[in-house]
């Protein structure tokens, strides 16, 4: 058996050198080596397309859809590949039927990409796009499910949504949402962006290193968001007013690299961090809100 709390950071398979604390996977990955490589090997390929066989495109194409079949536990059949999520929910839009006057739920500040088709075709459609609103204590299973069944409201044809939260890294408990919307015969439109590929394979090492950011912070006596209703991988830290001006960049000018997203500091490790990243990001945070 693996212990996959043992995985070393993979900083070497990257270009990234060690005084870089890059704690922003969730905007930017840095590519590892090996996919530079077949991007460059990629891009030559295109310079002489006629020395590709006629099956090189569909040969990729069906690699990539079992690639990501494995990801999720499909069958490569299941899998269309799509150029960005945006296209991908307008699509699934087009092929679906809502009857008139159904509910679409969307939350709010959540990624454009699951949200702004259903508003777009509200109108015509007859569909009422209801927002659930960012709860509080970062509780969003809870509040979804409060949305779906709550009573006397129309029936929920239809719930779009990021399983784990676009700004805050919320983290929706997917099986409890599918099922209360199986009992309305409602679809489930899931964006997995920041949830595939992380939460099935390597949660145990990402949940260790914002483990330790979130204790640090909170011995220092800063609130943050309960591990139970957050991805093991984003942490993501509100501010009583505001974030301070200038608290980003100047992390960075430190070379310690973080989002902000409406209002909140977006905190993302990845495989290539380690204990020293989280512990040095602390220290700055420290010194720069002198907590
Ligand atoms: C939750 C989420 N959905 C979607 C996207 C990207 O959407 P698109 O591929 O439509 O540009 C992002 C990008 O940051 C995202 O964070």
């Amino acid at each position: 058996m693996v212990d996959r709390t043992m995985l070393a950071s993979q900083r070497t398979l990257f270009e990234m050198p060690r005084d870089i604390c890059y704690l922003n996977a969730a905007s930017y990955s840095p590519l590892p080596l090996k996919t530079i490589e077949a991007g460059r090997a990629a891009v030559l390929r295109k310079g002489q397309p006629w020395t590709l066989s006629a099956g090189f495109a569909n040969q990729q194409h069906e690699r990539t859809r079992a690639a990501a079949a494995r990801l999720i536990g499909a069958d490569p059949d299941d899998v269309a590949l799509v150029p960005s999520v945006g296209y991908g929910v307008s699509t699934a839009a087009k092929s679906l039927t809502l009857p008139r006057g159904c509910r679409v739920i969307v939350l709010e500040n959540d990624h454009s990409s699951p949200v702004l088709e259903w508003h777009a075709r509200a109108g015509t459609q007859g569909l009422v796009v209801e927002t659930v609103r960012q709860p509080d204590d970062y509780d969003w299973t809870s509040a979804i499910l409060a949305a779906i069944e709550r009573p006397g409201a129309p029936p929920v044809g239809l719930a779009s949504i990021s399983s784990v939260h676009w700004s805050d890294g919320g983290l929706v408990d997917v099986e409890k949402v599918s099922a209360a919307l199986k009992r309305q015969g409602a679809v489930f439109l899931i964006d997995a962006t920041h949830h595939v590929g992380v939460l099935d394979l390597d949660v145990t090492r990402l949940a260790m290193l914002t483990d330790r950011i979130a204790e640090r912070l909170r011995d220092a006596g800063r609130s943050v968001p309960d591990k139970r209703f957050r991805a093991p991988h984003i942490l993501s830290l509100a501010f009583k007013d505001r974030m301070p001006a200038g608290l980003i960049e100047g992390l960075a000018s430190e070379d310690i690299y973080v989002a902000p997203r409406l209002g909140r500091m977006r905190i993302s490790p990845h495989v290539y961090n380690d204990e020293a990243d989280c512990d040095r990001f602390v220290a700055a945070l420290s010194k720069r809100l002198r907590m």
